[in-house]
């Protein structure tokens, strides 16, 4: 994996940049759209490519690990080809499904000891497990095993679980070593800082992950509960430790404000549930604001979904229509909204780099922030 840094913005932290795999270029700053269980829920791969068109998507491990496990994902030659999608995927380690989504778990320095959320069945990831799930996976990126703190964080929990989560990672870096590659293209590997919402802890661990020498560094732990402002701070004494020469990821983050926000802080890679989830809940994003679909104000507004028509469902469809569809429960309003969302979410981030590229990001931000902090 190469890494370019094209150009920074004169007023801000933000940068853009270019990322080469393998897989081909991903330009950044990027959102990536969620694919847990080898699917952005409610989008076809054909959708996904042609009307999104991002140049990378997620997958979780695990979820995959459990289903459709590891047997048939490397029968079928790594996950790109089982699910059809020939760009890049990052998948990350499990170091946060395993706690938020796994009723019972243990955590030990050896690992997690936890039970499926489908059948209850016991299993355990360790650091090295998780390096060889993720090789069998063949994602282009893959991540640390790590422990995502809860919020809120008492400080010596916090403090031990980023040194764990600190040995884990060199567990990690040695046991990849020892696991070669399985279907012929590289995996670039990113460690996690985490150190909860302590600005103490977030400078020891972006200082320890940055001298792991990584080609890539993530932030974890926050989207978890914490105020914006606790979230942006965080950010910002990471952002200044990580090396700038590499990209810079924040996982799980979140409404568009908090992209354009941490965007300017130095971040390059995203993603989030929101933009599918809330989706399937009624929820549109739109540079004017957020619409509730399902309000009774849409029964007879006869106007494209978005006037901006970003995706071509923004120009088919009224929001008389979307807002009849989620009465009806169908699945088609779930589809549309998927589309509608995901394809604001990537032309955000995309005009975010083309406002870097020209100099004018930090004016256009602070407006659109404004713009886009409304319900409608
Ligand atoms: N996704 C959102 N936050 C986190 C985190 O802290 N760790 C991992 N592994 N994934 C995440």
């Amino acid at each position: 994996m190469k890494y370019s840094l094209l150009q920074k913005d004169p007023n801000s932290s933000a940068r853009a940049g270019e990322i080469t795999t393998d897989h081909g270029k991903i330009e950044t700053p990027i959102f990536m759209p969620v694919g847990t269980v080898a699917t952005v829920k409610g989008v076809h791969q054909r959708e996904l490519r042609e009307d999104i068109n991002p140049d990378i998507i997620l997958g979780n491990t695990y979820h995959l690990y459990l289903r459709p496990g590891m047997d048939i994902l490397e029968r079928a030659g790594g996950l790109h080809k089982f699910m059809g999608w020939d760009r890049n995927i990052l998948t990350d380690s499990g170091g946060y499904q395993v706690y938020s989504l796994s009723g019972t778990r243990k955590i030990k320095e050896e690992g997690v000891n936890f039970k499926s959320h489908i059948d209850g069945s016991s299993h355990f990831f360790s650091p090295e497990s998780v390096m060889e799930v993720q090789r069998t996976i063949g994602a282009d990126i893959i991540m640390a095993f790590d422990e995502c703190t809860p919020y809120p964080c008492d400080y010596g929990y916090a403090k031990n679980s980023m040194h764990m989560t600190h040995r884990w990672l060199d567990r990690c870096i040695s046991h990849l070593e020892k696991v070669p590659v399985k279907y012929g293209y590289g995996q670039a590997f990113f460690p996690i800082v985490q150190g909860s919402t302590y600005k103490d802890l977030r400078k020891q661990s972006a200082e320890y992950i940055a001298e792991a020498g990584a080609v890539g560094n993530a932030i974890g732990g926050l989207s978890v509960g914490e105020p914006a402002e606790e979230l942006y701070a965080m950010s910002e004494i990471v952002c200044d430790i990580l090396p700038e020469d590499k990209p810079r990821y924040l996982m799980g983050v979140g409404t568009p404000i908090n992209i354009l926000e941490n965007i300017a802080l130095g971040v390059d890679m995203f993603d989030c549930v929101m933009p599918t989830r809330n989706a399937r809940n009624g929820m549109l994003f739109t540079a004017e604001g957020t619409i509730n679909i399902k309000n009774k104000k849409w029964e007879d507004d006869f106007s494209p979904l978005d006037d901006m028509g970003i995706t071509w469902v923004d120009k088919e469809y009224s929001k008389a229509y979307l807002r009849h569809l989620f009465a009806a429960n169908e699945y088609l309003g779930k589809q549309i909204a998927t589309i509608h969302n995901l394809g604001f979410y990537l032309w955000l981030t995309r005009q975010a780099r083309e406002h870097i590229l020209a100099g004018d990001f930090r004016s256009w931000k602070d407006n659109m922030v404004k713009q886009m902090d409304k319900r409608l």
